[in-house]
């Protein structure tokens, strides 16, 4: 999705009642802390190593890519089959877990550009820091978030990728918004998510654990 050469949106207000908001991140924040320690067990859908290998992530990079980097990743797509990612580019990752899509975005960019990620999840964030750091990358910053606004200037990024994560916001107009309002005039939002195709249970449609299943 590429960036109008224009700027300001209207946001509406979310459909979750503000005093669910908390209960919702707290929920998601305890499902991502073990997250943190291993994917392994707690997805529906293939995750780690085999998951990447699954969507088609390049397999140079996943080979080249230390464990700590993967075994954690839960992404439920390939946000660069999307479009280019090119050398000298400023990328965000929007919900970025330990970091492998951080990995894979600074190998395109290069040490010209910039890798930045954000997320809710305090283990997420620090893992992420110390996996890039580790993987011999200078050119990152990881921000831990308390909510869906970001904590970067209006046309910051090149590139804002996000794999998993908008299905997870209760506010996900805030989360477009925001995402618009970071990326320059032009830049391009690559992003995989998953969405409902039909109405949940009401056993579940009323759970606050189902957000972050
Ligand atoms: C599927 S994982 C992301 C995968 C990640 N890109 C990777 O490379 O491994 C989802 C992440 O989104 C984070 N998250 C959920 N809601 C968020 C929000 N509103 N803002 C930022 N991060 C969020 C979770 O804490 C979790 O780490």
């Amino acid at each position: 999705m590429n960036k109008p050469e224009t700027s300001g949106t209207s946001a509406q207000p979310g459909e979750t009642p503000p005093q669910d908001l908390n209960e919702i991140r707290r929920a998601i924040q305890k499902k991502y802390t073990e997250v943190s320690l291993s994917a392994a067990g707690k997805f529906q859908y293939p995750t780690g190593k085999e998951g990447a290998s699954g969507q088609g992530y390049d397999h140079a990079v996943i080979e080249g890519a230390l464990s700590n980097l993967l075994e954690s990743f839960c992404g439920v797509g390939n946000p660069f089959s999307l479009g280019e990612i090119k050398p000298g580019e400023a990328v965000l990752d929007f919900g970025c877990g330990v970091g492998f899509d951080l990995y894979v975005a600074s190998r395109l960019v290069g040490e010209s550009g910039r890798v930045c990620g954000i997320d809710l999840t305090e283990d997420m964030a620090k893992k992420a820091g110390e996996n890039l750091t580790q993987a011999g990358i200078a050119n990152f910053e990881i921000k831990h978030v308390h909510s869906e606004t970001i904590p970067y200037d209006d046309n910051s990024f090149d590139v804002v990728i996000s794999n998993g994560v908008i299905n997870l916001s209760p506010c996900k107009q805030e989360c477009f918004k925001e995402i618009y309002r970071v990326l320059k005039p032009g830049g391009r939002f690559q992003f995989a998510d998953v969405m409902l195709e039909k109405e949940l249970p009401p056993a579940m449609s009323g759970s606050v654990e189902a957000w972050s299943q």
